[in-house]
């Protein structure tokens, strides 16, 4: 059987335990089922020791898993074994010049992965981990050329969802986790998103919850003299000022122009998260901010287009086809971006605007996925 193309897809739901108060879930000996998009889906309710132990075998058998993180579901599969990676790049449709990021439940698992940890490393996987920092280190000569894209290092990071730590566990190995989503879709931070995207390529994935950061971890290279930050996320650059060493960003993300032809890190290269609208990123002054929003709004319909907001104040645009509104601040966005990305193409939403934010450390990691999700687009009304 191809593996990729029509597998059964499951949605592993935990049992609440009976203490708890609510109805006995392990009286469900039924799986359930749902249908999602055109595909089945059958739901499986267990206890946690039971569910980590039934999703790792598949894992065993070279399938994939999807996974929650506390970033964003991770698409789980044998990072030492090629077939397994294979079929990553495949359900994905992700480039295989696209190196992956491996996930350990123990610094011990960091034998299969690198030869060697340095002290300073070791510093900063003890303050950080587990957590959202993804770390470069150097590669193992027998690691699959699909999970370093044949660069010599690897990226690692521990993930801090205890049913994943316990999943991982289960398995045995390191496992690759790519974000959970078609290639060029919005990373999933909802076990449904992994779904809309992948089910019936898929084994399965394990239903945790929304994911509390909401974007991908950052990505860091130590090298002696410098910590060089290749992807931001919410560990930033002075949570990583500690170590006596400087910390920098690499140079793809402080060039204003979108891609450099090759970036260290060679994700950054590709257009991601792109919704079906036009997406606009809208900063500025409040006051002018609200002007244009309003306007436009008015604007869209009068030409019979459909317009959703993200991250405005809902008295302001109340007249919008879809109003996506959280508090005003970065980190108040970041859990729900990627949700209201795929939200505005559920909605066939042409044009979407979105709340931008001045540069600042604590609003770089945001505006990078934005960014990208606009494919730069600014409206700066200062
Ligand atoms: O938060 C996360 O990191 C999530 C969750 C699931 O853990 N995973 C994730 O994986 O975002 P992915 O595959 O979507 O992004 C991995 C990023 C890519 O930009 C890739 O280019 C970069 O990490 N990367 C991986 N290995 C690398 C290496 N050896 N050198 C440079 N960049 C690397
Ligand atoms: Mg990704």
């Amino acid at each position: 059987m191809n593996l990729v193309e029509g597998t059964q897809t499951i949605l592993w739901k935990v049992a609440q335990t009976p203490e708890s108060g609510e109805m006995n879930p392990y009286a469900m000996d039924e799986d359930e089922q749902c249908i999602i998009g055109q595909i089945e889906v059958i739901v499986r309710t267990l206890p946690i020791e039971k569910l980590v132990q039934e999703a790792a075998q598949h894992l065993q058998a070279d399938e994939l898993v999807a996974f929650p993180t506390e970033t964003v579901y991770g698409l789980g599969a044998n990072a030492l074994s090629r077939r397994a990676l294979q079929h990553v790049f495949a359900a994905k449709n992700r480039p295989m010049d696209n190196p992956l990021i491996a996930h350990v439940s123990s610094l011990a698992q960091l034998d299969y992965l690198t030869p060697h940890v340095s002290s300073l490393v070791m510093r900063i996987m003890e303050e950080f981990w587990p957590g959202p920092l993804s770390i470069l280190l150097p590669a193992r000569k027998d690691l699959p050329q699909e999970l370093t894209a044949g660069l010599d290092t690897v990226a690692v990071r521990m993930p801090q969802h205890p049913l994943t730590l316990a999943f991982i566990e289960a398995a045995g190995f390191p496992l690759a986790g790519p974000s959970a989503n078609r290639s060029g879709r919005p990373s999933p931070t909802t076990a449904k998103h992994v779904l809309q995207d992948l089910a019936g390529k898929i084994s399965g994935v394990i239903d945790g919850g929304a994911c509390s950061v909401g974007i991908e971890s950052t990505v860091i290279e130590v090298l002696e003299q410098e910590i060089i930050i290749l992807r931001p996320g919410e560990i930033t650059r002075s949570n990583l000022a500690q170590y006596g060493v400087p910390v920098r960003y690499d140079e793809h993300l402080v060039q204003r122009r979108e891609m450099t032809a090759s970036p260290r890190s060679p994700g950054q290269k590709y257009r991601h998260y792109a919704p079906q609208g036009e997406l606009r990123i809208v900063t500025g002054y409040d006051s002018r901010v609200f002007n244009y929003v309003k306007d436009e709004i008015s604007r869209a319909h009068t030409k019979g287009l459909r317009i959703a907001t993200i991250g405005f104040p809902r008295d302001i645009c109340i007249d919008a086809d879809l109003i996506l509104s959280f508090g005003d601040r970065a980190i108040d966005m970041a859990p729900h971006l990627y949700d209201s990305l795929r939200a505005s193409d559920e909605a066939v939403i042409d044009v979407i605007l979105a709340r931008g934010f001045r540069a600042a450390e604590e609003t770089f990691a945001v505006m990078n996925r934005l960014l990208k999700a606009s494919g730069g687009i600014v409206i700066e009304l200062y």
